[in-house]
């Protein structure tokens, strides 16, 4: 039936809290039903005993951010839609488009990058993959929410610029895709909780971002859904025994009219609309195998290279160990938490694939006790024995804890794996430390000592394929960092958090990550937007051409001029030479990733508009474009710049930018 007018007053009621943990109220039939599960690595769908069906585990957003590449986030997201088919799911809790403000986020490994752009792209591309296949994507979490510590009451204090250009930019742009559901996140934002907060919900979420689907609260945040209704909350998640009678009671009270009820009910009856519709072309198109070998590929397209001394890598021949003593056997596939999926585990062992992509003799040696709380490894000995004269000494570090739910306390890695990595290092040279982490790792104990780094991140269940394809060149490396890599966590512009035990102060305002680094030239570790290859690239002839007030077509052309295949991530910035207010340095605002074969060249294409240049004027309370002089800078990551061009904005009317009805390009 799925019609308000047959609905009574409880049962609309009861349709605005959830009927169980990710299911909503179906008023005895009337109603069709809507069946979330948690992404955004998989499809985690929850059986009646709070176990989760088996699924495929694909790589995390940190990793897929790490690809640059709009089609493999697409394909992430198709290949989780197909499974959503299969399981019943019809919406999924995915993508998550939070900043990554610090690199000590617990659940930095959900989230794209630091940079609005990135993330508002691959978030764009990732709603697309999903919703083209007739499942639902639930953007979250609306919105800043960007640490794990007491995230229920910890409040995001932020200004207003800073809210817009930044935190504000990925949910503005995935608009465009229009989600079906957003959810707001559990922290209060200047002091209001978001699941109450009708200044973000209403003025901000539907009226100035027009988003006309359903807001969804996370799950538990709600202590009173009648003030939920009153933000413009539709759906108090998940199911709790206090949720209907505390709306029955504000009803009856009178607080909440049946008038107001009425607008949440008929939000959620458009989102049964939108399951019936799309339930006529559901289909499921993929086997297993083919999503394992998506999640393969999504793997290797967001590996990053970090450090190639003397060519260490790709391992070709000669004699290898491979040593799991700390990871042992069980690569992680994902981090902690409602995003972590339980899939089949791998055939083949690590040190298998590379012998069978290799000339390589490979040894595996994984008998040993250490831990990740630093526990003692009484067989170092062995791996130290082991690893004399060998060619290749491939080691797995990871972070010591990467969860929802909690905050990471250190970039560093246990300190008995770096000494672990010391004591190797004295007796080979020729060490390669692949890091299974979300976010920045400090790697200042060992980066001098090894000659291979790569950030593998959690590449879901085909993370050994993946790598021992990277390591040996089957495939080229083409990711690059998606964010800053600082020296050390005392050199990040969040070290102060946490002064207030209540309070969140962004005092760092729009210098997130690179906005930081290179408005104050700061050394970094490695660079936003780094990574290397197996292959070397050439760029050259920038052109830019008008094609409107605001449109810009820029172009040039990268040349791979190695020996083998590749593909690489060319990065646009925009350098506003002069401003009447506070600007970082530059800002991201087009990249392009493309495949070149050895010795042959591409001319990339990319565009700017409006929004590559505007500024949210805090006095008019919009977005504007200030006339002036914009640095075009095209380069391999924010430090590595190879072309520039430049753009002068000159409107006839000098006065205009403070004539409030004659601003430059003045828009929404
Ligand atoms: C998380 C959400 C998740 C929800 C349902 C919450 O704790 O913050 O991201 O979708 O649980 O599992």
């Amino acid at each position: 039936m799925d019609n308000i007018k047959e609905l009574t007053i409880e049962e609309k009621l009861k349709l605005l809290v959830g009927a169980k943990w990710f299911e909503t109220y179906t008023a005895n039939g009337k109603l069709t039903e809507i069946r979330m599960a948690d992404g955004p690595h998989g499809v985690r769908k929850m059986k009646d005993d709070q176990t989760y069906e088996k699924s495929t585990a694909m790589p995390s957003l940190s990793l897929i951010a790490n690809s640059w590449d709009r089609e493999l986030a697409k394909l992430s997201a198709e290949t989780i839609a197909d499974e959503c088919v299969e399981l019943g799911v019809d919406v999924i809790l995915a993508p998550g488009i939070n900043i990554k403000r610090t690199p000590l986020c617990g659940r930095n490994f959900e989230y794209f990058s630091e940079d609005p752009y990135l993330t508002g792209e691959l978030g764009k591309a990732f709603i697309k993959g999903v919703q083209d296949r007739g499942i639902g994507a639930c953007v979250k979490h609306f919105v800043c929410n960007n640490c794990e510590t007491d995230r229920r009451f910890l409040s995001s204090e932020v200004d207003k610029r800073t809210f817009n250009e930044i935190y504000l930019e990925p949910f503005r742009k995935v608009m465009e895709e229009k989600p079906w559901m957003v959810m707001s996140s559990y922290n209060p934002v200047n002091g209001v909780d978001m699941f109450r907060n009708k200044k973000m919900l209403k003025d901000v979420l539907r009226d100035k971002l027009k988003f006309d689907g359903a807001i969804v609260s996370d799950w538990y945040s709600v202590r009173n859904p009648a003030d939920g209704v009153k933000a413009t909350l539709d759906l108090t998640m998940p199911y709790r025994e206090v949720y209907f009678p505390l709306l029955k009671s504000a009803y009856d009270d009178g607080y909440l009219t049946e008038e107001e009820i009425d607008v949440r009910v008929i939000k959620l009856l458009e989102l049964i609309e939108k399951k019936k519709k799309a339930d006529k072309i559901k289909k499921v198109k993929l086997t297993k195998e083919e999503r394992h070998q998506n999640a393969v590929k999504i793997a290797e397209g967001g590996m990053v290279l970090l450090k190639n001394e003397d060519n260490i890598l790709p391992i070709k021949s000669g004699n290898v160990l491979v040593l799991e003593n700390y990871i042992k056997k069980n690569y992680p596939t994902g981090g902690g938490g409602s995003s972590t999926i339980d899939c089949d585990g791998e055939e083949f062992s690590f040190a298998e694939y590379i012998r069978k992509n290799s000339n390589a003799n490979v040894e595996e040696y994984a008998d040993s006790h250490m831990t990740c709380d630093g526990g003692f490894s009484h067989n170092l000995y062995r791996s130290v024995e082991k690893s004399y004269g060998k060619d290749a000494v491939l080691i797995q570090v990871m972070a010591k804890e990467e969860s929802e739910g909690a905050d990471r306390r250190t970039l560093k890695i246990p300190e008995v794996v770096e000494n672990y990595i010391k004591a190797l290092s004295n007796v080979n040279n020729n060490i390669v430390v692949m890091i299974f982490s979300g976010s920045a790792i400090d790697v200042s104990a060992f980066e001098h000592l090894v000659k291979g780094i790569i950030m593998v991140n959690f590449a879901g269940e085909g993370v050994k394929e993946a790598l021992a394809n990277i390591i040996t060149g089957k495939t080229n490396p083409s990711g690059k960092l998606a964010e800053t890599y600082p020296l050390s966590l005392e050199e990040t512009p969040t070290k102060d958090d946490f002064g207030n035990v209540f309070t969140i102060p962004y005092k760092e305002g729009l210098f997130v990550g690179y906005r930081y680094y290179d408005s104050f030239d700061k050394e970094v570790r490695y660079p936003f937007g780094y990574g290397l290859s197996y292959t070397n690239f050439e760029y050259s002839d920038i052109k830019i051409d008008k094609q409107s007030d605001t449109d810009y077509e820029v172009s040039y052309t990268v040349k791979n001029v190695g020996e083998v295949d590749g593909r690489e991530v060319s990065e646009l910035y925009i350098r506003p030479l002069f401003s009447k207010v506070t600007r970082p340095e530059k800002e991201l605002k087009a990249f392009s990733k493309d495949f070149i074969k050895a010795g042959e060249e591409k001319r990339v294409k990319v565009k700017l508009d409006f929004n590559s240049f505007a500024i949210y004027s805090t006095a008019f309370d919009k977005k504007i474009m200030e006339d002036g002089v914009y640095e075009v800078l095209v380069g391999a990551s924010s430090r590595d710049i190879k072309l520039k061009g430049e753009i002068i904005k000159k409107t006839p009317d000098k006065y205009s930018i403070i004539k409030e009805d004659n601003i430059t390009g003045l828009q929404d």
